[in-house]
């Protein structure tokens, strides 16, 4: 008898969820970082998901799955089983940019996946080597543009973060360099640093230690504000370039049909990582930005994903290689 009440319970559900789903998590849980190592968006990944181990007592752990702008590494998360072990970091450039560059991308930012949560804005500087004469952004600007495919610029894959807005950098300034793909801004950025290359526009957080080393050479954050991580930075509109405005994002994703109450524990993990002091300084700290806290909820980042993926529809659609000619119509728009 007991035996066939635990039958009727375990396939009714009478006894609430079913037993492996409320043991959720019981073995480590794969976070796909969809770039190389070192980069942006593998540093956010590490600073959140080292809190959001501790709260749910298992480890997660990142795979750098790089390729295709970081199409290829959130195609494996998007297939991936919806249990709860297999999530990703995307961001504005995987859920945002790359439905209008790739026609032939294999998922949908808007339907395939159940969205955790934001867990950072990231502003875009733009950057040189250290040893790049330019004294400001209008003499680096007129270099450029002079150099033509003599200068490198490097970037992390057609649709990634660093492609489409120095793609939109370029267009704005007239530049046409050699463009230098990489796996993502982590090694880009160490080959700026050995001046390899000549120029990238990178999301902030990956470049704060080196800029602050005077490794390499800021010229201007793309925000209305200076950034509080970059004081003596300036603007791209107190710089003469008021056109280049753009902030990226990190999201995390768990594929489509991952249950509620699996989706749940994520996001209050993720919630309960953003409002630890040490957790927020270490992002603060490399100029990333917490504000936008409505879309750090999965309501929320569905939101900011939809509007995205508009935004940069209309922007790169029937563009050449991907590139827009024009800015974005807004920075995301925190979503409300
Ligand atoms: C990008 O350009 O999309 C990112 O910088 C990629 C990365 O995290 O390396």
């Amino acid at each position: 008898m007991k035996k066939l009440l635990a039958v009727v319970a375990l396939t009714t559900g009478i006894l609430g969820a079913a037993p492996a789903q409320a043991a959720w998590p019981e073995r480590p849980i794969t976070m796909i970082v969809p770039f190389a190592a070192g980069g942006p968006t593998d540093v956010v990944a590490r600073i959140v998901a080292e809190n959001m181990s501790r709260t749910l007592g298992q480890q997660i752990v990142i795979e750098n799955v790089s390729g295709a702008g970081g199409t290829t590494g959130i195609t494996r998360a998007a297939q991936a089983a919806p249990d709860g072990y297999t999530i990703c970091m995307g961001h504005m450039g995987t859920h945002g940019a790359a439905p209008a560059v790739y026609p032939d991308i294999k998922y949908d930012p808007t339907k395939d996946f159940a969205p955790i949560g934001l867990a950072a804005g990231t502003p875009i500087v733009i950057v040189a080597r250290k040893d790049f004469p330019a004294k400001d952004l209008k003499a680096f600007v007129a270099a450029i543009k002079a150099g033509g495919e003599k200068m490198n610029e490097a970037h992390a894959g057609v649709g990634s973060v660093s492609f489409t807005t120095c793609s939109l950098f370029n267009s704005l300034s007239g530049a046409k360099p050699t463009r230098v793909v990489y796996r993502g801004t982590g090694p880009a950025l160490n080959d700026l640093v050995g001046g390899q290359v000549d120029y990238m526009c990178d999301q902030i957080v990956n470049l704060v230690p080196q800029i602050q080393a005077g490794t390499i050479k800021a010229y201007a954050v793309g925000l209305p504000e200076r950034s509080p991580a970059l004081p003596d930075v300036p603007t791209t509109k107190e710089a003469g370039l008021p056109e280049f405005q753009v902030s990226a994002w990190n999201a995390i994703f768990a594929p489509k049909g991952t249950s509620p109450e699996i989706v749940k524990k994520l996001s209050d993990a993720l919630l309960k990582a953003l409002a630890d002091t040490t957790t927020r300084k270490r992002i603060l700290d490399l100029g990333g930005d917490l504000s936008n806290t409505a879309a750090q909820t999965p309501d929320g980042l569905q939101k900011l994903v939809v509007s995205e993926v508009a935004r940069w529809n209309k922007v790169l659609k029937g563009a050449t290689a991907g590139i827009p000619a024009a800015a974005p119509a807004a920075p995301a728009a925190p979503a409300k």
